[in-house]
Order: structure tokens, then C-alpha cells, then sequence
């Protein structure tokens, strides 16, 4: 299904010489405050971000249609808060070494907080009526565009079709099927993020937004923590740890060590991302190749399904020397079926773009995100969003690994939120 990444466009040496040849500005490159034409760099990680990932096709494809401003991507690391650390150190420096960056739906508030990045407000009209409404919510902040759409995500459950009849609908359920099944099969029932990181934080909540519990009240001006409900999941948790529902690996497992575990055939059910769906369909050598399929997320009350909303936007750093032509960048993948699709097609990432999904019906992917993203939660697009996620893990992560006390950990999440809105 993937195409053989040719990625040819944006050696340096090249890029050099297209900027010296570039006479003065033109349409795509010059700001005004700095160079005309010239490489872009986009600053994004991940696993579709790598060699042959679906974001190298898209800039391959940008490079191809705009010589003058073709596009690099500058690797960041697989794990979201490694990203945002790396970003941080360019933009704190005010460095102009990023022209793009790809911004987990979590940093929108902090970024334009900080500065870091453009406003979008002169191409807000086009990008919105492209966009599924809430990505658009989520690239923006005070009522203002900060960054461009790009990909969504929502989580799926992952299950082996070979080993089990149906679906779970509980968490709950899924630890009794899981562990029958992996003892049958002698292999491990579960595996999901259970880092120490921002997967850990949406595992988490996922189960406790499941079970009904809030955060805050929508205007974030109150705190609905709920210590019951929160120490109820995290005791869950702590308990399909010890019965051996989760794999081993679980604590330390982000999404690509989850994904080698089910793509190798070593899990029954996963919890992950679409990503990795087009992944273990190509892979014809794995154990679950033909033999899985994708359902939403059970609850813990049985009822409906959750998720947390994901994804990355595009935005355009502050500091760019080339601003114009990243915006027309950020833009133009926000907004044209071509890239768009690409992420559909070559990768199953969630577009964006609200055509996409219908013109992409009949693929199982798109199918179950049009059944799940209405329904999935975005996690408080606060500027603090990285502090509260960071004393979240801090306090819930030993909790769940049975090292610590569950009701002072979830007492202190409270008090943590509480001096949030002070
Ligand atoms: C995915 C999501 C992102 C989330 C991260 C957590 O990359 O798109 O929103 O923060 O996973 O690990």
C-alpha cells in the first residue's frame, strides 16, 4: 500500500543553490524580513514522520509543486512530550531553525501564549470551512487561529479476530476475554501507553472520562475533579496490572512499543492510535496481518464509547525567516484533498478535512473515526496543559504500578487542578 518514499527534493547543496538563484521576491517566499524562496523546515516526529512515513510523502509532494520553498522535515523524537520538549528549546531561543511545527492539539494555548507562533487569522475562513470542526477548535485559542489542521486522531481498540469472537464493551470485560484468550493462545491479554508520559495521561482519562468523570466545568473556571471516581479507575488499573491483564511491558510501553507487541503477534487487544492500522495491515509477516480488526473503545460503564481527541496541527513559528511561504505550507495541507487523502490513503492517519471522510467512506478506517470522533474529548486546551499532564503522571503513574497510595495520588491531582484556576 505505502509507496517507496523517493525523497529527493531537499538536499541541502540544492537548496542552496535555489535560493541564490532566486532574483528578489516572489509570490511563495519573501516575508519582507528575510530570505526570498529558500528551504522550509518542518519540525514534526513519529512514526509517519521517518523515511518512508506518510509526512516525508507530503513534503515530498509540497517540494515537488514549489521548488523555490521546497520542505525538509526535521525529526523529532516518536514520544509527544520529548517533541514539545525539543520545540520549546528552538522557540525559548527565539531561533529561527523551525519554519513549521507540527503542535500536538495539547500545546495550542501555550504556544500562542508564549509567542511562539503566527497567527492564522488571514487564512482563518478558508481553513475553517475545509475542517472537521473540532480540529479547527483545536488549533485555536482566545478565539484566535494559531495553527492550521492537520491530522486528528481518536484512539481505537485493536483486537485479534483469530482469538476472539467480539469486541468487549467494558474494560472490564476485555480483562476477562483478554486473559482466557492470551492463556489459550499463550500470549498477553493487554498493552496500551502506559509510560511515564502524555499516552499515560490519555489512557488514563480515557477511563475516567468513561466512567463520567470531568476535569473542569467547561469555561474552566471549576474544578470537577472527582477523587471517587478517579482513585475508582486508577485502583482498576492497578489491579489488571497484578492480575496480569496488562502485558508486562505495559508501564513502559508508548505507541510504537505497543504496536511492535500486537504487530508481533504477542497481545490479544491493544489500545492505539489509526496509525497503526495501515502499519500492520502492510506487514505481511505479522501474526495478527489478516487476522484483526478495529472497534471503539470499551467504557467502564458499558455505555457509548470515549476517546481522547489527538492529533497534530500545523503552525507557523514566530520566528521563521520565511513566514510567508510556511503559512502557504500549513495552509495548503490543511486544505487540499491531495495531502489530505495522502494521510488516509498511504497511511491511515486522520485528515482533517471534512471531504476526505466522505469521498473515503467505504474504508474500515474513516468508517470507525466518523463512529468515534464525534464523541471524542479534548483534553483542556489550557497554556498549563503540560504542567497538569506532567503532575498527572507524577502522582498516577506509580499509583497504577502499585507503588504508591491511590487516594493521596488522586487527592493531589485535585489539589493540583484547584491551584489551576486561583
Ligand atoms: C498522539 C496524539 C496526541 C497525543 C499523543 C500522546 O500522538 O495525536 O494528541 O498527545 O498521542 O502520546
Amino acid at each position: 500500500m505505502r509507496k517507496a518514499m523517493t525523497w529527493l527534493a531537499a538536499g541541502g547543496a540544492f537548496v542552496l543553490v535555489m535560493a541564490a538563484c532566486t532574483p528578489g521576491g516572489d509570490d511563495n517566499g519573501d516575508d519582507g524580513d528575510g530570505e526570498a524562496g529558500g528551504e522550509l523546515v518542518w519540525a514534526i516526529g513519529g512514526a509517519e514522520a521517518q523515511p518512508g512515513g506518510v509526512h516525508q510523502q507530503v513534503a515530498e509532494l509540497w517540494s515537488e509543486q514549489n521548488p523555490d520553498n521546497p520542505i525538509r522535515i526535521e525529526l523529532l523524537p516518536e514520544e509527544a512530550d520529548q517533541q514539545r520538549e525539543q520545540q520549546a528549546l528552538e522557540l525559548q531561543a527565539e531561533g529561527s531553525g523551525f519554519d513549521v511545527l507540527g503542535v500536538d492539539v495539547i500545546w495550542t494555548g501555550e504556544y500562542s501564549e508564549n509567542g511562539w507562533v503566527e497567527s492564522l487569522e488571514d487564512v482563518r475562513a478558508e481553513i475553517e470551512e475545509a475542517s472537521l470542526p473540532g480540529a479547527f477548535e483545536s488549533a485555536t485559542w482566545g478565539g484566535e487561529l494559531w495553527a492550521a489542521p492537520y491530522n486528528t486522531n481518536a484512539g481505537f481498540l485493536y483486537y485479534r479476530t483469530d482469538l476472539v469472537e467480539e469486541p468487549p464493551t467494558t474494560w472490564a470485560d476485555l480483562c476477562q476475554v483478554g486473559v482466557a484468550a492470551a492463556e489459550a493462545a499463550g500470549i498477553q491479554p493487554f498493552i496500551g501507553q502506559g509510560a511515564q508520559y502524555e499516552g499515560f495521561v490519555v489512557n488514563w482519562l480515557e477511563y475516567y472520562w468513561s466512567a463520567g468523570g470531568e476535569l473542569y466545568n467547561e469555561d474552566q473556571t471549576e474544578v470537577l475533579f472527582d477523587t471517587e471516581l478517579a482513585a475508582q479507575v486508577t485502583q482498576f488499573m492497578a489491579d489488571a496490572i497484578a492480575q496480569g491483564c496488562y502485558a508486562p511491558g505495559f508501564n513502559t510501553a508508548q505507541e510504537e512499543p505497543a504496536r511492535n507487541e500486537f504487530q508481533q503477534g504477542n497481545v490479544v487487544f491493544m489500545r492505539n492510535w489509526p496509525y497503526v492500522y495501515g502499519l500492520v495491515n502492510e506487514d505481511t509477516g505479522s501474526p495478527a496481518n489478516g487476522n484483526f480488526d478495529i472497534a471503539p473503545l470499551p467504557t467502564v460503564t458499558g455505555e457509548g464509547t470515549i476517546s481522547a481527541l489527538g492529533g497534530f496541527n500545523n503552525a507557523v513559528s514566530a520566528f521563521s525567516d520565511n513566514k510567508d511561504a510556511a503559512i502557504d505550507f500549513v495552509t495548503w495541507a490543511a486544505t487540499d484533498p491531495e495531502p489530505q487523502t495522502l494521510l488516509a490513503t498511504e497511511a491511515s492517519v486522520p485528515p482533517t478535512m471534512e471531504s476526505v471522510y466522505e469521498d473515503l467512506s467505504d474504508d474500515p478506517v474513516m468508517a470507525l473515526l466518523g463512529e468515534v470522533l464525534p464523541d471524542a474529548k479534548p483534553r483542556p486546551p489550557a497554556p498549563q496543559w503540560n504542567e497538569i499532564s506532567v503532575e498527572m503522571q507524577r502522582a498516577l503513574h506509580p499509583a497504577v504500578n502499585g507503588q504508591g497510595d491511590i487516594q493521596s495520588a488522586v487527592e493531589s491531582v485535585r489539589d493540583f487542578l484547584e491551584g489551576t484556576i486561583e
